[in-house]
């Protein structure tokens, strides 16, 4: 079986915890992917170093004028692009090198909780300040718009009486990590 080879492009900050979840997919031998780069916009995030410490290729594609053409050259060997924590709008040239082949992950159920300036523990905080009773997590496509491609899968959780911002959080990272490895697989299924 020939896998896919994927692309992960981290944040800055990102701790990564989604690219390990993701690396840790691959090693299991009837999965249909395996990693083939780490990139992160600085040369100080977490997540690549995390990356480079598990012996996966991390490379950097720093911010500036040129970023989506730096991003495009560490990517061009890549089938499927992930986003995991990289926070901004992708460059239009990286999507359109990549149509319907870019994801990314979001901590609550899209359509609600999502947008512009709408991540991290400000996405809980919503779900909390809402009352919801559910929240969870959603792989989408990635478009030109902030949390608005389409759906590929959603894993929910409860918000529990007594739930804080962090019991929260903590309970959808756990689903992010099962969701974005059963996501990659059905795109590649169905593509
Ligand atoms: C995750 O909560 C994800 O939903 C969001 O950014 C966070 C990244 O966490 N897009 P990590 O760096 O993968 O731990």
């Amino acid at each position: 079986m020939e896998r896919a080879k994927l692309g992960i492009v981290v944040g800055a900050k990102g701790r990564g915890s989604n690219m390990m979840a993701i690396a840790d997919a691959c090693e299991s031998e009837d999965f249909p992917a395996a990693v083939e780069v780490v990139v992160a916009p600085t040369p100080d995030s977490p997540a690549l170093a995390a990356a480079r410490q598990r012996g996966l290729a991390a490379k950097v594609a720093p911010y500036g004028e040129d970023f989506g053409a730096r991003l495009l050259e560490v990517l061009k060997p890549c089938d499927l692009v992930c986003l995991a924590g990289f926070m901004r709008l992708l460059p239009s040239e990286v999507l359109q090198a990549f149509p319907k082949r870019v994801l990314n992950i979001h901590p609550a159920l899209l359509p609600r909780h999502g947008g512009k300036g709408m991540y991290g523990s400000r996405v809980h905080q919503a779900v909390l300040d809402a009352e919801d009773d559910e929240s969870g997590c959603t792989v989408h496509f990635v478009d030109e718009r902030y949390d608005e491609g389409d759906i590929i899968l959603q894993r929910r959780v409860p918000v529990r009486p007594g739930d804080d911002n962090e019991s929260l959080a903590s309970r959808v990272l756990a689903a992010e990590h099962e969701a974005y490895p059963a996501a990659i697989r059905k795109v590649l299924e169905d593509m």
